[in-house]
Parts: structure tokens; C-alpha cells; sequence
């Protein structure tokens, strides 16, 4: 499929014409409450960075230089000594701070934790030297499969205080998954547990960690924590319990002073071939990234209570679960389990019971949400809350609105944060107290960011244009490199544009210079030549009261090259029938315009999603194409695709 983005002005594709002023209460007491700050990062962005890398962050030594800038290349705060874990935990810790509350935890079965500062820090220094026990040195790569409890926290920074780059690998992953990771990262550790809890079920970490270590050669030793207590096997000489080696540590482990640009950790994530690439993230520039972005967008202030609803396997867990909120001394809160387990208010419950103030999730959560009701939300005290924000995906104004008065009561921001995990920051974002939100714009570049929409040549393109979303300054959080593959991270991401970071997304922007992000340039659909994203269609397709989600993909078509197929989830009580398909086509029609009417429209009972719950139009496309399907592994449930696959034959 191609991918060049035809210049062709899409009007009204999320058309919500609200604007919502930030409430003057929260205007007069937030963090940032005046757009000078724009002006002043523009005007100079490396004193912007340098003032706050000071103000910020607990050096051990003070950095020669900025921003050493040979693209695409950067280094950030060179000369510089820093310990990431130092300025989570030692330095709150030692300013009295010990005993505020780093996280409510809350496992799926109903068993609960709270973690102090003080904690936090005794645990992450007894297993820092249980890694050290294991010949764990500075620059060795260390491996995490791990269930959401406070021990992963742990474990990721006992990695950072020794300065040994972790690589999580989300739970969900397959031992395939896990060991092309180890085997890519060379790791010589891998710290697991037993297993985890999700919808009631066991997740079988150790026996997945099992069967991936039969496929590495590099792991030494393995730790294992006992969360489920069912049994597991154990290899002698290789797998030792976390509870035989960890509390019995010593508690003394000074944080080591790092170089700035010390490798944090990796992170892998899919691209556009079947290899998942390691990301590389550093120290210093990567801390004041993630904690200026957290504290400026979430408007954290110390009473708050943060719960960032995220896998901590996903970036989004690591910059706004553990390093942004901890470097903030805040409290937040960490659920293991489903959303809708054992109901589906569980999530409101725990923002009743620990008044949380600030949420962040997905849209493809509050998707499931809507599609459930907002009664499970109503019977909850959600007052509590003040600010709510949405990563992962655009969100379509539906399902903005939705937040915004069932959760919100109408009276929270919404801060829709566009990003990746190669950017380990928020990029772009309204500020709560000062940016006027569009149901749907991700709004404006956070200060010192320069982010540009370009055509194919690298031109900017005029309002209403749609085009490539492109970053034309570093950033301290930026990628440093794909591991072990500095090709593939010129070729993906440096080549198409000289010196300009090509983030591989579509966006225009509005007559106010507003931000609409509208989907992987991989899944624009071309349409008699004309450029659609499927994202504009499902927007369209879930504005009606009817649906509750929609994929769109582009399926050959003789006459206009690409057609648009739309796969569509009904609300629970509504009744599939050709009209009702007919209907829901008029619908984006009149929404978008003709040329954006779907040609085929399929009623489906689910859609594959990987298992962070992105949906896998690849996959969509290659069953409406009639071609063998790819890659299936990170699937979450793999039945779907039968199911799909049967039904659209059925009806051919
Ligand atoms: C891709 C990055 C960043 C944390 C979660 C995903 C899409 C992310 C938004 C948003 C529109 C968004 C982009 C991006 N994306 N946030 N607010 N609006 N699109 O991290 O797995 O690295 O995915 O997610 O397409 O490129 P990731």
C-alpha cells in the first residue's frame, strides 16, 4: 500500500465545533497558566532545556554542554553524572519526604498495597544488590516479564541505581515474543514471577519465561517472585526466588553516578517488518523529559492522586507510571487486572475508594467503557477527579465527549497526548490551565518542541492539508538509536526528510494551527485518489449513537483502487440488518462527504487487537484482500480473525 499523502484538503472530518475553555478555577491554580512559556522555549530552546534540567533534576555533577546536535544524533547534558532512581526515590526521601505514598496498588483478586517513598527505596536498594549478588554490572542488560505489582517498579529501578538498562516485556507477550527480545538484548538477567492475575485467569509468566529461555543462550540467572503461589518449576543453579535472595540484602547501595547518556533501557516495539526494534532511551535527557511533561500536562501538585491506567510493559507505563510521577514525588495508583473484572465498574470503584484526581487512559478503553454504559460510572463517586488525558490513538470527539461528561462531570480538562515510545515524552498536548480544547486535536507542540506538518517534498502544508507529522528539533527524551541496528534507525526514521525526525503518523492542522493527528500513514486509505484515513471513517462511523467501534481498511477495488471496507462492533441492544448498514454508510457521507462512504460494511461481534488493544487493520486488510494473513503472534485473541475470516466468505 502505498503511503505518500495526497494534498487534498479533507474538510469537517471530526467535526465538533465546541471549543472548551479551560475553568477559571483550574486556570488560576495551574502549573502553567500563561502561554509565555511558548514564547520563552522558542526564544532560546536550549537555555528553555538548561534552565530546567537545573531547576528539575539532582545532578551529582554539574553537564559541560546542552545539546550536542550531529544528526541524527543527540547528546543531552554531556559531561554530566546522574542517577535516574537517585531522583525518583533518595532525594524525596532524604527531603522528608519518606513517608508519602509512592502507590496504591491493587491486585485484581482485591489484595492490596501501599508503597511509601521510604518503601520504595529500602526494596529497590535490597534488589539492586541481589543483582549485583548475581554478577549484574553497569552496561548489563537486564530482562522483566513481569505481572503489574510493585516489584516491577522495583526491579526497574534497582536496574537504573546500578546503571544495567532494563528491557520490560509486557505480560502479555508470548515466550516468542520474550525470547526475541532477550536474544536482541543479550540479557543476562531476567527477573519474572510466578504468574499474574487477568480476568480471574493465571497468566503463566514462569512457564512462558520457561519455554522462551530454551530458545536464549545469554540469560544466567533468574529471578522469580511468588505473586499466584501456584506451582512452577524451578532449574536448579539458574531460577532463584525473589524471597530468597532479595529481602535478605543489605540496604545500603549508594546510587551510582552515571554518565548522562547512559543507556536507561530499551523498549521494543513493532515497525513496519516483522522484527521488533529495540528502542534506546538514556538518562538525563530522558528523566527531565518525561518528569516536566507529567508535571506540566498533569498539573501534578502534591495532593493529587495520579492513576495512570497503562501497562507498565508499554512506554506509557514507564515515563507515566514509574520515572515522570516518581520524579515528582507523587502519589499515583497501580491496578493489576481487567478493566471490567469482576464488573465492569471495577475501574470507577478504585477511583471512588482512593479519590483519584488525574486518569489517563486510552481511547480504545473509554471505547469499552461506552460500549458497557455510563451507568457503572454513575454509581460511583467520581468527584474526586479534575483532569483527564487519553494516549494511543486519536481520539474520535465521541468518545472525547463521552469522557468528558460521564467520567469528568463535565467539569475536568481533557488532555488527548500525542507521542511515541520512541519520543518517551509527550509531544504534543494542550497545557490544562491555557490551551482551549477541540474534541478530537491533540492541540499544540509542548514549549521547545518543533513539530511540523510536511508533504512529500518536506514543504509545510497550508491549513486543512493533510500531510506527514514530522519533528524538526531533538528533544532531551528523543530515541538515541534502535539497539544494535543504527541502519534501520537512519532508515526509518532520519532518511525521508534530512535531519528531520519522520514519526511515521498523519496530521493537518486547523486555521488556529490545532493538531489533528489522523492515523498511521501506513493505514491511509487511497480512494479514487483521494486520501482518507481510516481513523476519519471509524470517527464517523462511532459518532452513531449505535456503534460502538469501527475499524476501516482499504480493500482492492478495479475502479477507485482502494474502497472502503468498515468492520463495525454494534452496542449490545442493537439489531445488525442491511438497512441499518445502509444507514451507518448515508451517515459518513454526510459526515465526511461521498467520497468517504464505505462501499462495504461488515457487522462483527470483535475486532483483533494486539494486546495492548490497538486494532490490527493489517490484518483486516489482508482478510478483505483475500490474501494470506501476516504476522498474527501479537494477538491477543487469535479467534477473532476465524471468526472474521468465516463470516466475510460467508457473505462474498
Ligand atoms: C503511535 C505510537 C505513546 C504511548 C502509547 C503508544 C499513536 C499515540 C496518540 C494521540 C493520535 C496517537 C500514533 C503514534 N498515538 N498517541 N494522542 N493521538 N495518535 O505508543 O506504541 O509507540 O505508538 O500511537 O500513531 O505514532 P506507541
Amino acid at each position: 500500500m502505498s503511503d505518500s499523502i495526497h494534498d487534498i484538503a479533507i474538510e469537517s472530518l471530526m467535526k465538533e465545533e465546541r471549543i472548551f475553555d479551560p475553568p477559571e478555577e483550574f486556570r488560576k491554580r495551574a502549573n502553567i497558566n500563561s502561554p509565555d512559556i511558548y514564547k520563552k522555549a522558542e526564544e532560546n530552546f536550549e537555555a528553555f532545556w538548561d534552565e530546567l534540567a537545573k531547576s528539575e533534576l539532582h545532578w551529582f555533577e554539574p553537564y559541560q554542554k546542552v545539546l550536542d546536535w550531529n544528526p541524527p544524533y543527540a547528546r543531552w547534558f554531556d559531561g554530566g553524572k546522574i542517577n535516574v532512581s537517585y531522583n525518583c526515590l533518595d532525594r524525596h526521601v532524604l527531603s522528608g519526604g519518606g513517608d508519602k505514598i509512592a502507590y496504591y496498588w491493587e491486585g485484581e483478586p482485591g489484595d492490596t498495597r501501599e508503597v511509601t517513598y521510604a518503601d520504595l527505596l529500602r526494596d529497590v536498594k535490597k534488589c539492586a544488590n541481589a543483582l549485583k549478588q548475581l554478577g549484574v554490572q553497569k552496561g548489563d542488560r537486564v530482562a522483566i516479564y513481569m505481572p503489574m505489582v510493585p516489584e516491577l517498579p522495583v526491579a526497574m529501578l534497582a536496574c537504573a541505581r546500578i546503571g544495567a538498562p532494563h528491557t520490560v516485556v509486557f505480560g502479555g507477550f508470548s515466550a516468542d515474543a520474550l525470547a526475541g527480545r532477550i536474544n536482541d538484548s543479550q540479557a543476562k538477567v531476567l527477573i519474572t514471577a510466578d504468574g499474574g492475575y487477568r480476568k480471574g485467569n493465571i497468566v503463566p509468566l514462569k512457564k512462558n519465561a520457561d519455554e522462551a529461555l530454551k530458545n536464549t543462550s545469554s540469560v544466567e540467572k533468574v529471578i522469580v517472585l511468588k505473586r499466584t503461589g501456584h506451582d512452577v518449576d524451578m532449574t536448579p543453579g539458574r531460577d532463584i526466588w525473589w524471597h530468597d535472595i532479595v529481602p535478605n540484602q543489605s540496604e545500603d547501595c549508594p546510587a551510582e553516578p552515571l554518565d548522562s547518556e547512559h543507556m536507561l533501557y530499551l523498549l521494543y516495539t513493532s515497525g513496519t517488518t516483522a522484527k521488533p526494534k529495540g528502542i534506546v532511551h538514556t538518562s538525563a535527557g530522558y528523566l527531565l523529559g518525561v518528569s516536566l511533561t507529567h508535571k506540566w500536562i498533569f498539573d501534578i501538585k502534591p495532593e493529587d492522586v495520579y492513576w495512570c491506567a497503562a501497562d507498565i510493559g508499554w512506554v506509557t507505563g514507564h515515563s507515566y507510571i514509574v520515572y515522570g510521577p516518581l520524579a515528582n514525588h507523587t502519589t499515583s495508583v497501580i491496578y493489576e487486572g481487567a478493566p471490567d473484572y469482576p464488573g465492569p465498574d471495577r475501574w470507577w470503584s478504585i477511583i471512588e475508594k482512593y479519590k483519584v484526581t488525574i486518569l489517563y487512559t486510552a481511547p480504545t478503553a473509554i471505547r469499552a467503557h461506552m460500549k458497557w454504559g455510563p451507568q457503572h460510572a454513575q454509581a460511583h463517586d467520581l468527584s474526586s477527579l479534575r483532569l483527564l488525558g487519553s494516549v494511543g490513538e486519536p481520539i474520535n470527539p465521541e468518545a472525547w465527549l463521552w469522557y468528558y461528561k460521564y467520567i469528568g462531570g463535565e467539569r475536568c480538562p481533557v488532555v488527548d497526548t500525542w507521542w511515541q515510545t520512541e519520543t518517551g515524552m509527550i509531544m504534543i498536548s494542550p497545557l490544562p490551565g491555557i490551551t482551549r480544547l477541540k474534541p478530537g486535536s491533540a492541540t499544540f507542540p509542548f514549549p521547545g518542541v518543533q513539530a511540523d506538518v510536511v508533504d512529500e517534498q518536506g514543504n509545510s502544508v497550508p491549513p486543512g492539508v493533510g500531510g506527514y507529522l514530522v519533528l524538526k528539533r531533538p528533544w532531551p527524551a528523543m530515541l538515541r538509536g534502535i539497539y544494535g541496528d543504527p541502519d534501520r534507525y537512519v532508515q526509518t526514521y532520519w532518511s525521508r526528510f534530512p535531519d528531520v525526525y519522520f514519526s511515521g503518523d498523519g496530521a493537518k492542522r486547523d486555521e488556529e494551527g490545532y493538531f489533528w493527528l489522523l492515523g498511521r500513514v501506513d493505514d491511509v486509505m487511497n480512494v479514487s485518489g483521494h486520501r482518507i484515513s481510516t481513523i476519519e471513517v471509524e470517527s464517523a462511523l462511532v459518532d452513531d449513537p449505535r456503534v460502538a467501534e469501527a475499524a476501516v481498511i482499504g480493500q482492492h477495488d478495479e475502479v477507485t483502487g482502494e474502497a472502503i471496507f468498515a468492520f463495525v462492533i454494534l452496542k449490545s441492544d442493537v439489531e445488525p440488518t442491511p438497512e441499518l448498514g445502509e444507514e451507518l454508510r448515508q451517515h459518513v457521507a454526510r459526515k465526511i462527504g461521498p467520497i468517504a462512504r464505505p462501499k462495504r460494511i461488515m457487522f462483527t461481534p470483535d475486532l483483533p487487537k494486539t494486546r495492548s488493544g490497538k486494532i490490527m487493520r493489517r490484518l483486516l486488510r489482508d482478510i478483505a484482500n483475500d490474501r494470506q494473513l501476516g504476522d498474527t503472534t501479537t494477538l491477543a485473541d487469535a479467534s477473532v480473525v476465524e471468526l472474521i475470516q468465516s463470516a466475510t466468505k460467508a457473505n462474498v
